[in-house]
């Protein structure tokens, strides 16, 4: 794992928006992954800049994110399909039907879960996939105890992921119970992938993932196995490592 140990919040966004430019301007058309959260938030403020004021153009751009919560309609202000239009999407010039979220009222979620897995390689997989942690070393929405060959599946959110996405909410019930999200092994088959961390809130996770063991406690440190993750992370999130 390649590790950039930078100062602060924006660093973070201003490294890890140069690293998306360089993917998107090597290839004729590229295909990113995309999360959610409010670590990546200030990367996406970035790569709007971006194509504001560089010239970097989306139009042959093609996304998949990671998850979405089940039982959320696309039009829910709180569906991952929402934030990534209000955050990222209509700001660019990238084609609605080249960004991908899977859908969290399709029936039954197994056939979307299928779906999405196979739409991964079809389009993809992702040259390059962005990627936050949870405090409790997940990925996406893989919690721990996620085997390391997991494809999309629905899963049920762990009660520290529900209280720590709360705050989106209005209030800690609407969180939804269950998601779609990408598995390890769906994550895994990108060819390069970007890890960010901010704050101290996500010291003990960094810590664990570059110096516990690997194993489905920590999904996050199955990507130790993979040959192209660069972490980014600030001092504060550096603090305990
Ligand atoms: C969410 C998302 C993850 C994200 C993580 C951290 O639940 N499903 O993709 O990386 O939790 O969120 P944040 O960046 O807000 O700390």
């Amino acid at each position: 794992m390649k590790i950039l140990n930078v100062a602060n919040y924006e660093e973070m966004s201003s490294e890890a928006a140069r690293l998306v430019e360089q993917e998107i301007q090597r290839r004729s058309n590229p295909v990113l992954g995309l999360a959610t959260g409010s670590t990546p938030l200030g990367l996406y403020r970035e790569l709007i800049e971006g194509f504001n004021s560089r010239g970097i153009s989306y139009r042959n751009v093609r996304t998949v994110n990671l998850d979405e919560y089940r039982g959320l309609a696309k039009n829910h202000p709180n569906s991952y399909y929402q934030f990534m239009n209000k955050n990222l999407f209509h700001h660019l010039d990238i084609r609605e039907e080249n960004t991908y979220i899977p859908d969290g009222l399709a029936r039954p979620v197994e056939a979307e879960c299928r779906r999405y897995e196979a739409l991964i390689d079809e389009i993809g997989p992702a040259h390059l996939q962005i990627l936050g942690i949870g405090t409790n070393g997940h990925i996406g929405f893989n919690e721990p105890g996620t085997p390391e060959d997991s494809l999309t599946h629905c899963v049920s959110l762990a009660e520290s992921t529900r209280k720590n996405n709360a705050r989106f909410f209005d209030s800690p019930e609407q969180v939804p119970t269950h998601a779609i999200t990408m598995g390890i092994a769906s994550i895994l088959k990108s060819d390069k992938i970007v890890l960010l961390a901010s704050g101290t809130r996500k010291a003990q996770a960094v810590k664990t993932l570059l110096e516990g063991t690997i194993d489905t406690g920590f999904p996050a440190s199955f990507l130790r196995k993979h040959p192209d993750v660069t972490l980014i992370a600030d001092q504060e999130a550096f603090h305990l490592a």
